[in-house]
C-alpha cells in the first residue's frame, strides 16, 4: 500500500506536501476509489498519502446568491441531506443518492467522484448539466475550470500533481428549471451505473426555452446531446416530442461493449432513460425517486468534523502509534499505519468481530462506526482512526445484556453462518439510532450495504423490525 501517510489540518499544508513530493504523492479524502486502486496496483508510484479528510471548513454546502459552493469534503449523504441541493440542484442529490451504499456515501466525497474521472461516476452528469466548475489550488494560486473543460478522457483531467481540488461550485437552478437524473444499474444499490442520463429543462409558458441533457457511461467522458438538446428548443413536451429527443439522444454516442452491457443495449436504454426522464417532467413527478427520510447510517453529527474530530495541527503518522478509543476503551496500535482500518482492529487490536468479506467495500461484513457514523472499515486507513472514536460489534451489548438489535437476531433467526451478521446487525444498531420506528423501506435502505449469501434477507428486515419494538419497550 502506501509507505508515508499525513494527515493535514489545512489546504495550505496538503499544498507543500504535493509540491514536495510531486506525482509520487495523492490526496486522499473519503478513500473509497483510492484505497481500491492502491491494492490493485493501479497507481504504481504513489508511496504517500496526505488526508484531507479532518481539515474543518471543508465540508460545507453554502449557497451565495445564485451560487451553490461544495467544499472538497463533502460526502454524497451529506448531498443527499441538503435541503439547499434538493431544491435548487435536485439532480445532484438524486446522483449522491445512487452511489453505492449508505456505509459508502457517508465517507465517499463528491470531489473525490469527479477526480476518479471514471465516465460512470454519478455526479459528473448532473454537476456537468448544472454548468459546474471546479477550483484547483497550489501554492502558485487558484484556477476555476467548467467541468466541461475538466475532463481529458477516461480516468484523466486536467488537474496537475501540485493541485488539489479545492471547491466545487455551481449555479443554483431558477424558478423556471426543472431537472432530474436516472440511472440504469445491474442491481438497485451498489451498482455501477450502466447508462445514467441528466435532463435539465427551462419551462416557459409550457414551452422550452432551454435543454440540457447529459448521459454517462457511453463514451470515454461524460458527454452532452447538443442535437437533442436543439431539437427540444422551442417546443412543449408532449408524447411525439419526447420521442424524438430520446431517438436524438441515442443516436450520438457510439457506446462501447463491457462486461456490464453491450453497445447496443447501451443505445436502447439511452432512448429509455431520456423519455422516461422527459416524461417525469412533464408529470411533475421528477422529486418522487428520492426519499424525504432516507437511511443515512450517519449519526448525531450527521457525518460532519467537529471540533473535537478535525485536526488543530498536522500529523506524520509513519513511525506514529495510532491512538485511538474503541469501544470506549483507549487503544494505542504500533506499526498498523500501513494497514485499512478493519485489518488494524483485527491483528492489532484483536476485536476480530468485524469481518472481511470482500476487501472492496461491497459486502458490508466490516461495517463500524467512525465518529459515530457507519463506514466500511476496509476502505479506511488505518491511520485515519487516530484520535477517532470507534465503535465495532464487540461494544454493542451492555455488559450481559444484548443491544435490541442483537436479541432481535436472536429471537427471529436472522443468522445462518453469521458472517454477514456483524455487519447487518451494526447497520440495524445505527438505523434504530436514526429512526427509532423505521419503516420497512427505511430498513431495506440500511442493508443496502450488506450481502448476506445464506440466510436470505427476510428474517434479517423482520429481525431489524422487530429490534425497534424490542427497543421501544426499554425505553
Ligand atoms: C462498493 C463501492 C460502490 C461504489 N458505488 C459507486 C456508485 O454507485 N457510483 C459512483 O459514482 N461511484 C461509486 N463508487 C466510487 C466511489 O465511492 C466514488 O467515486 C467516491 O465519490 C470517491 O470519493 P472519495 O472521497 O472516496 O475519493 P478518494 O478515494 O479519497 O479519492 C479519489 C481520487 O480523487 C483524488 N482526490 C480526492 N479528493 C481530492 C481533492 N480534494 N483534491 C485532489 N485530489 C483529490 C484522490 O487522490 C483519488 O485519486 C463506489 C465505490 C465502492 C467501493
Ligand atoms: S465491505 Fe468491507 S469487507 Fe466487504
Ligand atoms: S448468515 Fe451466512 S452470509 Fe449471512
Amino acid at each position: 500500500m502506501w509507505t508515508h501517510y499525513y494527515s493535514v489540518s489545512t489546504i495550505g499544508e496538503a499544498l507543500e506536501l504535493l509540491a514536495q513530493h510531486g506525482d509520487k504523492a495523492r490526496i486522499v479524502a473519503g478513500g473509497t476509489d483510492l484505497l481500491l486502486e492502491m491494492e490493485r496496483h493501479q497507481r504504481p508510484g504513489v508511496e504517500t498519502l496526505i488526508d484531507l479528510s479532518r481539515v474543518r471548513g471543508l465540508d460545507e454546502i453554502s449557497r451565495y446568491g445564485d451560487e451553490i459552493r461544495l467544499g472538497a469534503l463533502v460526502t454524497h449523504n451529506q448531498v443527499v441531506g441538503s435541503t439547499l441541493i434538493r431544491e435548487r440542484a435536485l439532480p445532484l442529490a438524486q446522483a449522491s443518492w445512487e452511489v453505492g451504499a449508505p456505509q459508502i456515501r457517508n465517507r465517499a466525497t463528491v470531489a473525490g467522484n469527479l477526480i476518479t474521472a471514471s465516465p460512470a461516476n454519478d455526479t459528473i452528469s448532473p454537476l456537468l448539466a448544472l454548468g459546474a466548475s471546479v477550483t484547483l489550488s497550489s501554492l502558485s494560486g487558484e484556477r476555476s475550470i467548467p467541468l466541461r473543460d475538466f475532463y481529458l478522457g477516461v480516468r484523466k483531467t486536467v488537474m496537475r500533481p501540485d493541485e488539489l481540488l479545492s471547491a466545487i461550485t455551481l449555479p443554483a437552478m431558477s424558478e423556471t428549471e426543472r431537472g432530474l437524473f436516472l440511472k440504469l444499474g445491474l442491481r438497485r444499490a451498489q451498482a455501477i451505473s450502466v447508462v445514467n442520463v441528466t435532463v435539465i429543462l427551462r419551462l416557459e409558458q409550457e414551452q422550452i426555452t432551454r435543454a440540457t441533457i447529459t448521459l454517462g457511461s457511453v463514451a470515454p467522458t461524460v458527454i452532452r446531446v447538443p442535437v437533442a438538446e436543439e431539437y427540444l428548443m422551442g417546443k412543449p413536451i408532449n408524447n411525439q416530442v419526447i420521442q424524438e429527443a430520446a431517438r436524438l439522444a441515442s443516436i450520438t454516442p457510439s457506446p462501447i461493449d463491457d462486461v456490464r452491457s453491450t453497445a447496443q443495449y447501451r443505445t436502447e436504454m439511452i432512448k429509455v432513460l431520456v423519455a422516461r426522464a422527459l416524461r417525469a417532467l412533464r408529470a411533475g413527478t421528477e422529486r418522487d425517486s428520492l426519499p424525504a427520510h432516507p437511511a443515512m447510517l450517519w449519526g448525531s453529527q450527521q457525518g460532519r468534523l467537529t471540533p473535537e474530530t478535525a485536526l488543530s495541527e498536522p500529523v506524520e503518522h509513519n513511525e506514529q502509534t495510532i491512538e485511538v478509543t474503541i469501544n470506549g476503551k483507549a487503544y494505542s496500535l504500533r506499526g498498523a499505519n500501513h494497514k485499512t482500518l478493519l485489518r488494524a482492529l483485527r491483528e492489532d487490536a484483536h476485536l476480530t468481530g468485524t469481518k472481511e468479506g470482500c476487501a472492496e467495500g461491497e459486502c458490508g461484513a466490516c461495517t463500524v462506526f467512525l465518529d459515530g457514523a457507519a463506514v466500511m472499515s476496509c476502505l479506511v486507513p488505518a491511520p485515519r482512526a487516530h484520535g477517532a472514536d470507534i465503535v465495532t460489534v464487540e461494544g454493542l451489548a451492555n455488559g450481559d445484556t444484548l443491544h435490541p438489535i442483537q436479541q432481535a437476531f436472536v429471537e427471529k433467526g436472522a443468522v445462518q453462518c453469521g458472517y454477514c451478521t456483524p455487519g447487518f446487525v451494526m447497520a440495524g444498531a445505527k438505523l434504530l439510532e436514526e429512526q427509532p420506528e423505521p419503516t420497512r423501506t427505511q430498513v431495506e435502505e440500511s442493508i443496502t450495504g450488506n450481502l448476506c449469501r445464506c440466510t436470505g434477507y427476510y428474517k434479517i428486515v423482520e429481525a431489524i423490525q422487530h429490534a425497534a419494538e424490542l427497543q421501544r419497550e426499554k425505553t
